[in-house]
C-alpha cells in the first residue's frame, strides 16, 4: 500500500484516466476561466496615442479614448476586468498627478465607466509614474518617508473611488498604507469600495520592461528600502497578515512565478482571496524566446497562468490576458 492507502501497481495505473482527451478534459483539476483574469493597461496623456512597449510586445501605452476602445475590445472577449496606471504629462516631487481631480487615470475611469459601466476597473495607487524621482512615495534626506507618504496615498485613493473606480490596489509597500486609505475611503463615503494590497510585493528585476512602460524606474537607488527581500517568505506571510488586519479585502504576491510558494502558503494560511501578479518580465521573457522560435508561446502562457491558479491565487494580473481569452474561446 502506498501513503495514501492505496493499492499499488499493478491494480493502480495513472495512466488509466489520461488515456484520452475526453478523460484528461473531465478529471483537470485547476481550468483558467476569463473571470480570473485581469488585463493591465498603460493610460497616457493625448489622443489616438498607441505606442508599442518595445520590450513588451502587443502591449500599448494608450490615450483615454483608445482605452476606451480596448475595454469594448475585452468586453467582447469575455474579459471583466482592468487594472489602471496612469502615467501623466508632468512629474513633481509630490507626485502631484496622482491624485488630481483632472488626472490622467481620474479621466480615464469617468470615461470607462461611462461607456463600460459593468468593467470593473481596479486603480493601482502608487506614487512613483508621478514623481521626478521615480520613487513610491515622497523623498527626504534621500530616503523614501514612510508616514509622510501615506497621507498622499490616502488623497489618490480617495480621487480615484471618487471617479468611479472598483478596487483599489495600493502597490507602494509602506507601513500602514491599507489601514491609512481603508480609513479615508470610509470618511469619504466609499465603506465599500474593495482594497485589494500588493502585500508581499518584492524588489523585483522582473519589473525592467514595466519600468519602461511606466516610465517609473528610480532616478536614484532602488526600492530595496520598501519592497521585499526575494530571500524572504515568514516576513511575506507577516506582510500579509499586517494587511488584513488593517482592512484589505484581496491580498496580493508579487511577481508570481519565483513565488509560487508564497502563494500557495497565502491561501493555506489565511484563506482570503489572494491575487498574483504575472509581471512583466514573466511575459517578456516568453516573448522573447517565442520570438525566437525557443518555446510555443500559448502553450507556454496557459502552462504558466494554470500554475499560478494551481498555487492558490483566486485572480492573475496578467498581459497575456487578451491572448488567454481567445485561447479559452477557441479551447476547452
Ligand atoms: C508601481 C508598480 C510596479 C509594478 C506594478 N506597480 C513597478 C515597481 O514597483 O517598480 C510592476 C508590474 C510589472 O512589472 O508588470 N509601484
Amino acid at each position: 500500500m502506498s501513503n495514501f492507502d492505496l493499492p499499488d501497481f499493478p491494480v493502480s495505473r495513472l495512466r488509466r484516466l489520461r488515456k484520452n482527451v475526453a478523460l484528461r478534459d473531465m478529471f483537470r483539476e485547476t481550468s483558467l476561466r476569463k473571470a480570473d483574469l485581469i488585463y493591465p493597461l498603460f493610460v497616457v496623456e493625448g489622443e489616438n496615442v498607441k505606442k508599442e512597449i518595445s520590450s513588451m510586445p502587443e502591449q500599448f501605452q494608450l490615450s483615454i479614448d483608445n482605452v476606451v476602445r480596448e475595454c469594448g475590445e475585452l468586453e467582447t472577449l469575455g474579459i471583466i476586468s482592468v487594472l489602471l496606471f496612469g502615467i501623466p504629462l508632468k512629474k513633481d516631487e509630490v507626485g502631484s498627478g496622482a491624485y488630481a481631480d483632472d488626472g490622467v487615470i481620474q479621466r480615464a475611469v469617468r470615461e470607462i465607466k461611462k461607456n463600460f459601466p459593468e468593467m470593473l476597473v481596479i486603480t493601482d495607487v502608487c506614487l512613483c509614474e508621478y514623481t521626478s524621482h521615480g520613487h513610491c512615495g515622497v523623498v527626504e534626506d534621500g530616503y523614501v518617508q514612510n508616514d509622510a507618504t501615506l497621507e498622499l496615498l490616502a488623497k489618490e485613493s480617495v480621487s480615484h473611488a471618487q471617479s468611479g473606480a472598483d478596487i483599489i490596489a495600493p502597490s507602494d509597500m509602506m507601513d500602514g498604507r491599507v489601514a491609512a486609505i481603508r480609513k479615508a475611503l470610509d470618511r469619504s463615503g466609499f465603506a465599500e469600495t474593495p482594497i485589494m494590497a500588493y502585500s508581499a510585493k518584492f524588489s523585483s528585476a522582473f519589473y525592467g520592461p514595466f519600468r519602461e512602460a511606466a516610465e517609473s524606474a528610480p532616478q536614484f537607488g532602488d526600492r530595496k528600502t520598501y519592497q521585499m527581500d526575494f530571500g524572504n517568505s515568514d516576513e511575506a506571510m507577516r506582510e500579509i497578515a499586517l494587511d488584513i488586519q488593517e482592512g484589505a479585502d484581496i491580498v496580493m504576491v508579487k511577481p508570481a512565478l519565483s513565488y509560487l510558494d508564497l502563494i500557495r502558503r497565502a491561501k493555506d494560511t489565511f484563506n482570503v482571496p489572494v491575487a498574483a501578479y504575472n509581471v512583466s518580465g514573466e511575459y517578456s521573457m516568453v516573448k522573447a524566446a517565442a520570438a525566437n522560435g525557443w518555446l510555443d508561446s500559448e502553450k507556454v502562457m496557459m502552462e504558466i497562468l494554470t500554475s499560478i491558479k494551481r498555487a492558490g491565487a483566486d485572480v492573475i494580473i496578467t498581459y497575456f490576458t487578451k491572448e488567454a481569452a481567445r485561447y479559452l474561446k477557441t479551447n476547452k
